[in-house]
């Protein structure tokens, strides 16, 4: 943040937490009128969006922890559920609508406030109430609203489109508004790569103690609590980006082990390799770190090969990227990297090209070398109008295939892991099984895997590693040596 922006309204959380300057909206607010201008958008109109719906759990009444919807949270870093925005193009004039909540929110939620206080807390140019927003809009006398309306690439899913009573008064265009408030989410500003490069800070340092306090014997939820703890006790992060993966042993080749059906329940073992793909998220910024390691805390000679490879792998991308470099080149820099290194340790043999052509990268590596990250994990933007996801085998599992620019902020994470569906499946496939050692395959059956994530920000030359954690073998053991610091 520049000095004088450090006097600006923020949201805090007291202590050491990060200042997030209302400013960053603000500019968000801008930079959305002005794509929206360069790009026809029609004279007069107001764009509308719908925040985060507060949900109970099933049909109770309890409440679950609220987090605000994105798109509604990068516009206006409101953190308060069931309000709507509207932002009037021409004039970026910003209209914040609150629900007016009945007596009764006094005695069991605390304080009512008035719209002034949304108004000052948001620095907003209009805070009235969301029973208003049909005779407010009118008042404006917009051409259009323009509403949210849209695939995410990722999840398949929709976006929720803003509804309200009296909107069939006014002329709504749906279409406009999603291609281009997702691309403009996908370039950071200097003020939001300052929020990222805090969750990270928080995260590494979360990570770190984690990997100093694993023993065999421990059970892996323990640590994600610790890492949960940590994060929001020392962070403020109330939330995690996504459920953690606590791996260990077998369960370190689960992308998204730590669901409820695998809910990080085992009870780690000497020997065992720890996955941990765990990331903190403040003021709805996100992070997404895997570290990987013995859980003694020293190396096999095979782990330390397994990992090298795959550290190889990640160091090649991170030292390639830069502006107008092509993603999926990446994905396949890694690709060939890995196998290079699986040929030096003999479990591969034969031609580099010809395993690239019938995809035997993807048996050890079956998903992608990265995404977008910013106020989703998997972040909006990876496919944007007019580009489709490749659908060869080995490429479609690309969350983006775009060309790399200043300011995006991206996760580096490749992978090596031992699953048996897809060894089986590969040995069952000439095509590819032809280039394998099966005694040297036997050895690693039951190796599990190693991802090795980091986040960075394109920069104009290359990019800025946001994740700090040890990353090499010697670091790691060094790190894990020195055992369990008393936490505070
Ligand atoms: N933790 C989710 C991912 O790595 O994409
Ligand atoms: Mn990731
Ligand atoms: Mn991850």
């Amino acid at each position: 943040m520049e000095a004088e922006d450090a006097a600006l309204p923020c949201l805090h959380l007291g202590g050491d937490t990060h200042k997030v300057p209302l400013k960053l909206f603000a500019v968000n607010r801008e930079r959305l009128c002005s794509k929206l201008k360069e790009e026809q958008c029609p004279k007069g109109a107001v764009v509308v969006l719908q925040g985060g719906e507060q949900q109970q759990r099933y049909c109770t009444d309890t409440d679950e922890v609220f987090r605000q919807e994105s798109y509604f949270h990068w516009t206006f870093g409101v953190l308060e559920a069931d309000c709507f925005g509207a932002v009037e193009v021409d004039t970026g004039k910003s209209i914040l609508f609150v629900p007016r909540l009945p007596p009764e929110y006094a005695v069991w939620m605390g304080s009512i406030h008035p719209p002034e206080h949304f108004k000052k807390k948001y620095q907003v140019d209009q805070v009235c109430y969301t029973d208003e927003i049909s005779s407010v809009l009118e008042s404006l006398k917009p051409s259009v609203l323009l509403t949210l309306h849209g695939l995410n690439t990722d999840s398949g899913h929709f976006s929720c489109e803003a509804h309200f009573d009296g909107i069939s008064k006014f002329t709504v265009d749906n279409e406009f508004l999603h291609p281009r408030i997702a691309e403009s989410r996908v370039i950071k500003s200097p003020y939001e790569i300052e929020v990222m490069r805090y969750t990270n800070k928080i995260s590494s340092m979360a990570h770190k103690e984690v990997m100093r306090t694993v023993k065999p014997g421990m059970k892996e939820y323990e640590l994600e609590s610790f890492f949960q703890h940590l994060c929001y006790s020392r962070g403020g992060c109330r939330h995690v980006s996504y459920p953690c993966v606590c791996g260990s042993g077998h369960n370190s080749t689960i992308i998204y082990y730590g669901h409820a059906g695998a809910p990080n329940d085992k009870t780690i073992r000497d020997g065992d390799m720890c996955l941990f793909d765990m990331g903190g998220e403040y003021c709805c910024y996100t992070s997404d770190i895997t570290c990987s390691f013995p859980a003694n805390g020293k190396f096999t000679k095979d782990q330390k090969i397994i990992y090298n490879a795959v550290l190889k792998a990640n160091r090649a991308v991170m030292a390639a990227i830069k502006p107008g470099v092509k993603w999926l080149e990446m994905h396949k820099l890694a690709l060939q990297v890995q196998l290079e290194e699986l040929k030096k340790c003999g479990l591969l043999h034969g031609d580099i090209e010809e395993m690239m052509k019938v995809n035997l990268g993807v048996v050890f590596f079956p998903h992608s070398i990265g995404h977008l990250i910013g106020c989703d994990v998997h972040d909006v933007g990876g496919y944007p109008e007019g580009t489709e996801r490749p659908t060869q085998p080995g490429l479609k599992c690309l969350r983006t295939t775009r060309v790399l620019k200043e300011g995006m902020c991206l996760t580096i994470e490749p992978g090596i892991y031992f699953m048996e569906s897809l060894l089986e499946a590969m040995l069952a496939n000439p095509a590819q099984s032809c280039f394998v050692n099966k005694e040297v395959l036997e050895r690693f059956w039951n190796f599990g895997g190693v991802r090795i994530e980091d986040d960075v920000v394109i920069t104009a030359t290359g990019c800025d590693l946001l994740t700090d954690v040890p990353r090499t073998v010697e670091e790691i053991e060094a790190w894990m040596k020195l055992g369990v610091k008393m936490v505070t």
